[in-house]
């Protein structure tokens, strides 16, 4: 009798242990997966930016809106190629069409904006897991990216957008949503995922 019970409780404490195990690689994985996430989501923003402040340093503001629209898309590429991770910016108010979130990034980005509004600084807001959606699993990652001065000149308020700017914004985004932001505000979020 107590022979049995010392095998049952032996082969519990088996079992046990490799739950124990395999959840504990589970989350070593996670935790690639992440240091590697931030790590893509966090080089693209930065670049892009770089290649901005230096178009409209040379040819101005007017200018470097033909960058956005050329530039962001093929950066994300790029970046997408070289990386294995499938990158794309979205936002609550899109300007270019596609940039339109899915049910997972747009509760992301309505708590990013939530979070903002009570005070979290919008740099730290980050998203990320496994996502599991019709048989396929997903290591999922966003990162806010919150509105700075540079940002209003071409998502601001419309007295802070030259009659250039607005123009060619007309011409490239007929339904833009983008605009009205002020400095601090959470603009949109780069967006990545792998699938596992
Ligand atoms: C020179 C004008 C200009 C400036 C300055 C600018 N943007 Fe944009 N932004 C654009 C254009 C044009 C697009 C659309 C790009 C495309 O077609 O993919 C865009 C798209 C985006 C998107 C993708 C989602 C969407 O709405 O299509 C995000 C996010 C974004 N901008 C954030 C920023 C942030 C943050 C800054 C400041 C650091 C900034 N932008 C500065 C012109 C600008």
């Amino acid at each position: 009798m107590n022979l049995k019970l010392f095998r049952v409780g032996q082969v519990g404490l088996a079992v046990w242990g490799s739950v124990l195990c395999w959840s504990g690689q589970v989350l070593a994985q996670d935790d690639t997966l992440l240091t590697d996430a931030r790590k893509v989501a966090g080089a693209v923003p930065p670049k892009l930016l770089e290649v901005l402040n230096t178009q409209i340093a040379k040819d101005g503001l007017a200018s470097a809106v033909t960058v956005c629209n050329e530039k962001a898309p093929q950066m994300a590429k790029t970046a997408s190629e070289q990386t294995g991770w499938k990158i794309r910016r979205v936002s609550l108010r899109n300007r270019n069409p596609k940039a339109v979130p899915d049910a997972w990034e747009q509760s992301a980005l309505e708590d990013f904006d939530q979070r903002t509004a009570a005070g979290e600084k919008p740099v730290t807001l980050e998203k990320f897991g496994v996502v599991e959606a019709n048989g396929v699993k997903e290591y999922r990652y966003m990162k806010a990216l919150p509105v700075i001065e540079v940002c209003t000149a071409c998502h601001g308020a419309a007295e802070k957008i030259s009659p250039e700017v607005a123009e060619r914004l007309r011409t490239l985004y007929p339904a833009d949503k983008a605009t009205g932001y002020a400095v601090g505000q959470i603009r949109g979020a780069i967006t990545i995922r792998k699938t596992l």
